[in-house]
């Protein structure tokens, strides 16, 4: 029971709070976090910001911190006026993995019977675009948890690894699966088998990354992003995320099909006509998301 009590989130609001964690409490859209900052950004306040915000421990990614992490990406991605989501760290860090001093004591039934990773998978499902704006560490865990995003900002200094085998350990969620699809076989295997740290330079030359900033430009240039994103229709740009992602799902033939039908159902959108229409009238396109 203590086991399940320290480790499976999904019922935690069943149990009562392990000494030094976050109270318990019904997190709701604007509700207090202990772990994370959440704000809406753009000029339209159309842009949902997170923050990891565990810094005395490098952002360390407890289960507290990612049950937060849910809550808060389920909160905009259910609030109608968010069209994009950008997940930050610290200047100096994003996130230094997942937390040591709670993984270190598990045992294998502990995992095994909570299902104790299944937490992690909640961003990977999240419907809006995701942009990672990574600034300094992103280790393990943290880095997994930037692969999950749609788009990887780095700032100039940034730095990703996989060095759970120094640990005794193997990435758990996503680390030798999106990483090895994103950097190849040959960069992934030496970054998992050594724990090999790339730079943002390295990681762009990679493929990881999709562009690389100034620390301090960081953040804003990924909420400009965010904003170009947001302004466009929430529907289409939904069906072209998924679409994209089933590149990494699915044969060239059933994606190249996937895509087809998606293609052939924004014709059954209003924005389609809208953004087609402003076209040819030469006029800025204003969607309604229907
Ligand atoms: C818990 C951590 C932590 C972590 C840092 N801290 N990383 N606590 N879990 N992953 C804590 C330290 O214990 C320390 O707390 C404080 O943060 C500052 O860390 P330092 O090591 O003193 O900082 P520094 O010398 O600047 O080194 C930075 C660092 C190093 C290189 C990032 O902290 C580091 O190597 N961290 C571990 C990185 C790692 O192995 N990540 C993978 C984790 S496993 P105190 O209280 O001592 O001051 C993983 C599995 C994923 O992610 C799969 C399942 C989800």
């Amino acid at each position: 029971m203590a086991a399940l009590r320290a480790f499976f989130p999904c019922v935690r609001g069943l149990l009562r709070p392990r000494p030094g964690c976050a109270a318990l409490r019904p997190f709701a859209s604007g509700a207090e976090f202990k772990y994370i900052i959440t704000e809406k950004k753009g000029k339209a306040h159309n842009v949902g910001l997170i923050q990891l915000n565990r810094p005395k421990a490098l952002n360390a990614l407890c289960t507290d911190l990612v049950t937060e992490l849910n809550e808060a990406l389920r909160a905009f991605d259910d609030d109608p006026a968010v069209g994009a989501i950008v997940l930050t760290g610290g200047e100096k860090v994003f996130a230094a993995g997942a937390d040591i001093k709670e993984l270190q004591s598990l045992t294998f039934q502990d995992c095994y019977s909570t299902r104790f990773l299944s937490c992690w998978d909640h961003l990977s499902q999240v419907k809006k675009p995701v942009i990672a704006a990574v600034n300094g560490y992103a280790f393990g865990g943290g880095c997994e948890l930037a692969m999950m995003c749609d788009i990887i900002y780095a700032g100039e200094k940034a730095q990703f690894a996989q060095p759970e085998i120094l640990l005794g350990t193997i990435p758990g969620v996503g680390g030798t699966q999106r990483l090895t699809r994103a950097v190849g076989k040959s960069l992934a295997m030496e970054m998992v088998l050594t724990g090999y740290r790339i730079s943002a330079q390295d990681a762009k030359q990679a493929g990881l990354v999709s562009k690389i900033f100034p620390v301090e430009t960081l953040l804003e240039e990924a909420i400009q992003c965010a904003e170009k994103i947001a302004s466009n229709s929430k529907l289409i740009a939904a069906m072209a995320k998924e679409a994209v992602n089933a590149a990494f799902e699915m044969t060239l033939t059933e994606g190249n099909k996937l895509e087809k039908k998606l293609f052939y159902s924004t014709f059954a959108t209003e924005d389609q006509k809208e953004g087609m229409a402003a076209f040819v009238e030469k006029r800025k396109a204003s969607f309604k998301d229907q």
